[in-house]
């Protein structure tokens, strides 16, 4: 027995409406579970840069404004965990004026191809260095070098001094290899 046009003609159209609609829901599904895997992928960190941390209080700074590096230690969470006390970074804090105490800020992490920049203690006040490729700097985070190897100078945090003592700073972390200055976090 064979069939008929017409019932072959409405199962061949009922097929079609079907793989449209099979189709469209797919369409439809795709960002949804794009945004799942996004929202649930434990890799998906969010630190607490970019706010400001309590580093430190004014009476550990040395008074010849030597620098002091000082880890910003902070809860680092995932879509699954909370992480606290981890370190998400440091700056070198150093104490300027002497009527007038002013704190000042600076990213460790070297503006060049982000290496950690070292101080080095010298007879007069010092210097920072970065070991990668040399790039130094005085103790503002000027460079020292018109032929440095950084594009720009170290990187300034903001500072302030709250509650008389307490030195708070805004941790953030800047694009490298770059002249400018370009908040990532
Ligand atoms: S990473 Fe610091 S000089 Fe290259």
């Amino acid at each position: 027995m064979t069939d008929s046009p017409a019932p072959l003609q409405e199962r061949r159209g009922f097929l079609a409406k079907l793989l449209a609609i099979v189709g469209g829901g797919a369409a439809l599904l795709a960002p949804t579970a794009l945004g799942a895997v996004s929202f649930f992928n434990p890799l998906r960190q969010k630190g607490r840069a970019g706010g400001f941390f309590k580093l430190a209080t004014l009476d550990v700074l040395p008074d010849d404004g030597t620098p002091l590096k000082i880890a910003v230690v902070a809860e680092r969470v995932d879509a699954w965990n909370r992480y606290p006390n981890e370190s998400i970074g440091a700056v070198y804090l150093r104490r300027a004026g002497k009527k007038d105490v002013k704190v000042e800020a600076l990213q460790v992490v070297c503006p060049h191809a982000g290496c950690s920049i070292m101080f080095e203690p010298g007879e007069k006040s010092g210097k920072f260095f970065c070991p990668c490729h040399n790039a130094s700097f005085d103790l503002a985070g000027v460079r020292t070098d018109r032929t440095s190897p950084s594009p720009r100078d170290m990187d300034a945090l903001e500072a302030e001094i709250r509650n008389g003592d307490e030195v708070w700073v805004k941790f953030q972390t800047f694009a490298t290899g770059t002249s400018r200055k370009t908040a990532q976090s």
